[in-house]
């Protein structure tokens, strides 16, 4: 589904990510973890083209992300659902309209019940008419989740999705996660929070990711 194939990635000064060789199997659910500032993020963005490798391959789909062009980027994009660390809205418009945008952009009507079951499931239904700037940062976070999936996208990816959250909640999403796991979706979630993995190795079998120095690499079991 995801392949990196001895990928780096530099900023400008030195390699932020260098050697980095990673297979996520349609249907496998993983972990990014590593220290503030080990490159989680850039990780996430390098899997679905918003940054290039400045070294090596990522293959997306079984197609190398470089060589697919602009609209083919942005047709693959369409099967990815992502979550970013700093979820950004448009204000203008209400939270229901901002969690269907993705498809109307794609020209597809939303089902009104469809939405409405996943505000439900986010526990947004009371706030579909507010704007996002009445939101708590978790009330964003659960909002950014629902317009990522709004689309069943193939693949989801989800930079620190439970940051601002409570534990209760936290669990919460991760069941949706994990639901959206058992429904074939390939998983990978970038997060500190080690109760978090914790959790969630008791629902399915998710593997580990760290970055070290660089690298990435499989973490064994002692979590
Ligand atoms: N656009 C950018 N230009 C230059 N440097 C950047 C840029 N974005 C990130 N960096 C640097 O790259 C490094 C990795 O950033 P990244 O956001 O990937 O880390 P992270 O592991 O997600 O951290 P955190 O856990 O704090 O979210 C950091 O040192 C950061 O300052
Ligand atoms: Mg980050």
């Amino acid at each position: 589904m995801i392949a990196f194939e001895n990928v780096a990635y530099s900023y400008g000064g030195g390699e932020l990510l260098s050697g980095v060789d990673l297979t996520l199997q349609p249907g496998s659910f993983h972990f990014l973890t590593g220290p503030s500032g080990a490159g989680k993020s850039t990780l996430l963005k390098l899997c679905y083209g918003e940054l290039l490798s400045t070294k090596g391959r990522v293959v997306l789909f079984d197609r190398d992300i470089r060589g697919v062009g602009r609209d083919g980027l942005a047709r693959m994009r369409r099967r990815v659902g992502v979550v970013q660390q700093d979820c950004q809205f448009l204000d203008h418009l209400s939270v229901a309209a901002n969690v269907t945008l993705p498809l109307s952009v794609t020209g597809r009507e939303g089902d009104p019940q469809d939405l409405s079951d996943l505000l439900g499931w986010v526990g947004l239904t009371h706030l579909a008419g507010a704007r996002p700037p009445q939101l708590s940062g978790g009330e964003r976070q659960r909002a950014a989740l629902a317009r990522a999936v709004i689309t069943s996208p193939d693949v989801m990816l989800a930079d620190e999705p439970t940051g601002n959250l409570d534990w209760e909640m936290s669990l919460r999403l991760l069941t949706l996660l994990v639901e959206l796991n058992r429904m074939g979706k390939t998983i990978l979630i970038a997060t500190h929070d080690m109760n978090l993995i914790r959790a969630a190795k008791t629902q399915v079998a998710a593997r580990v990711l760290r970055i070290k120095g660089g690298r990435v690499e499989l973490a064994g079991a002692e979590l």
